[in-house]
């Protein structure tokens, strides 16, 4: 693939759509930011980027919590989906859209997809005695539910148990494509222990999907199925759809038919590792079942835990949306959303706590970072009125720097193709921590007493104010106001047009710029 290839090869990341019988939390707001960053950063790359999040709305339990507000689906949902709305807005999400499942423009198509399988004979009219999870919305076999005291393996509430008639998509008959499918492209579940995961439990075999319920269980709420108005469509065929409705597809003869065709098959599925069979076996399968390609990777990530326990509100340790603004606002949103992708490797699981986050934010962004802007700063408009000296040539001291620079540039794409928020973050690290020695053993406070090395102390600062340049560059993605605003104190605008990877070659800032009095992006917390 040549340069232009990859500028215009379209990007399409998605969280999952977040159900609205709860309010948002810092769960919801992870994988948000996780896309939120993939996608800044493939559109600084010059990408074509789509990023896609939004609801789920159908299914009993929206229907239930709606019951005991007394409210009705639509209602609870319209009321909910608010919150989720405005906090993508304060955590300053830049998705592209943001579909509802009980958008007409979702619902018909569902119903269109629904339609195609059964016109290839991949569902059938059958009966469903068994478990089914109500928090999960997923059937569950009497092998499972065993094992579990008859208790969700999730939220430990009773399982229900169901008997009604229920049409079955022939999900059975896709297994052995599934694994074949996923032997052969080892980057399709992450990290690989999922996949893995996957693997086995599909090697175990699986029965045929539950793919409708009896409507009037669901209060008439739902997508009615195509060819039977007593059924709705199962909330999970009905939710994973939405990555391909939202960018219309299947044709319906509406204004969104093909808006996003260029888009698919999906660059990556974020999800939370509790969802990873419905995205890597139902979902798959589905399109299988259509003869449609599949999302190039699911990556599932791990849960949070909020001060060494898992999160319930009678625990008072809920990180709610309220919770996420206080946050934000000792700190800031930048911080907030840069502490959620360092503090844990992605796919793990983590935990979440307020001396977690000051200890992070005093020794990685006050004093690493922060300091290195600040005296970067301060001496330019010390020892040369403000004004950037021209760099010279690179000696031996100047190396550790550029090969970090170098280091950060060559990994940076791969790494954000692999969701390896840890690995990139390593590299901008490692160039702060090259450039904060290289001020260190160059000591330029010392030569600048000598007169006569006015030539190299200016290009000992030319080289610290180009690598805070590449630093803040690269933190963009995760931090865009901060880095915006050290970027303004360093006096540098990247040329409009410029990539992300053509910005982190080294040495664009030119001498002469007026740089400004460093005023901390990060005031240390006592
Ligand atoms: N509606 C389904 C997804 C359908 S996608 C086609 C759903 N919604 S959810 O609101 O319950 O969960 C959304 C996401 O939040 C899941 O990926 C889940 O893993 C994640 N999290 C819920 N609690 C979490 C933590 N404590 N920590 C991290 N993520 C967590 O499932």
């Amino acid at each position: 693939m040549d340069a232009t290839d990859a500028m215009s090869k379209p990007y399409y990341v998605t969280t999952p759509i977040y159900y609205v019988n709860d309010v948002p939390h810092i769960g919801h707001s992870y994988t948000t930011i996780a896309a939120d960053v993939l996608a800044r950063y493939f559109r600084a790359d010059g990408r074509d980027v789509r990023f896609l999040t939004g609801t789920d709305e159908h299914g009993i339990k929206i229907v239930k919590a709606a019951g005991e507000r007394g409210m009705s689906p639509k209602e609870l949902a319209d009321e909910v989906v608010v919150g989720f709305q405005e906090l993508w807005k304060d955590l300053n999400i830049t998705n592209d859209d943001f579909i509802r499942t009980s958008q007409e423009r979702h619902e018909r198509r569902v119903q269109e997809i629904i339609a195609r399988l059964i016109e290839r004979d991949e569902i059938y009219l059958g009966a469903y005695e068994g478990w089914y999870d109500e928090g999960q919305e997923e059937f569950i076999t009497e092998s499972a539910a065993a094992e579990t005291e008859f208790k969700s393996a999730v939220n430990g509430k009773p399982l229900v148990r169901y008997q009604e008639p229920t049409y079955y998509f022939r999900l059975s008959n896709w297994v052995d494509k599934l694994i074949e499918y996923i032997e052969a492209n080892p980057g399709c579940i992450q990290p690989q222990a999922r996949r893995n995961e996957v693997l086995s439990k599909l090697r175990m075999g699986v029965d045929d999907l539950s793919i409708s319920r009896l409507k009037e269980k669901l209060g008439g709420w739902g997508i009615e199925m195509p060819n039977d108005p007593t059924h709705s469509v199962y909330v999970w065929v009905d939710a994973l759809s939405n990555y391909r409705t939202a960018i219309g597809w299947p044709e319906i003869g509406d204004e969104h038919d093909g808006v996003g065709a260029q888009y698919w098959p999906a660059d990556v599925h974020l999800i939370g590792k509790d969802i990873l069979w419905f995205h890597t076996v139902y979902w798959p399968a589905m399109l299988m079942a259509l003869d449609e390609p599949v999302a190039r990777c699911v990556f599932a990530h791990g849960w949070w835990t909020a001060e060494g326990k898992k999160m319930s509100k009678t625990l008072g340790n809920f990180i709610s949306r309220e919770t996420i603004a206080e946050i934000c606002d000792e700190y800031s949103v930048d911080v907030y959303r840069y502490f959620l992708l360092r503090a844990v490797t992605f796919g793990a699981d983590g935990d979440f706590s307020h001396e977690a986050l000051q200890g992070r934010y005093n020794n990685e962004l006050a004093n690493g970072l922060g300091n290195l802007l600040n005296r970067t700063l301060n001496m330019i408009n010390r020892y040369f009125d403000g004004v950037l000296p021209s760099g010279g040539d690179a000696g031996p001291e100047e190396q550790a720097v550029l090969d970090a620079a170098d280091d950060l540039r060559q990994s940076a794409t791969g790494a954000m193709e692999n969701c390896d928020f840890g690995l990139y973050l390593d590299k901008v690290t490692d160039l702060i921590g090259a450039t904060n020695r290289y001020i260190e053993v160059t000591a330029p406070f010392k030569l600048a007493k000598d007169e006569s090395q006015s030539g190299r102390l200016g290009a000992i600062l030319y080289t610290c104010a180009e690598a805070v340049r590449i630093i803040l560059t690269y933190l963009s993605p995760l931090m865009p106001e901060t880095m915006a605003a050290g970027l303004e104190q360093l006096d540098w605008k990247a040329p409009s047009e410029q990539t992300i990877s053509d910005a982190g070659q080294w040495g664009q800032l030119p001498a002469g710029l007026k740089v400004m009095k460093p005023e901390p992006l990060f005031p240390r917390k006592q």
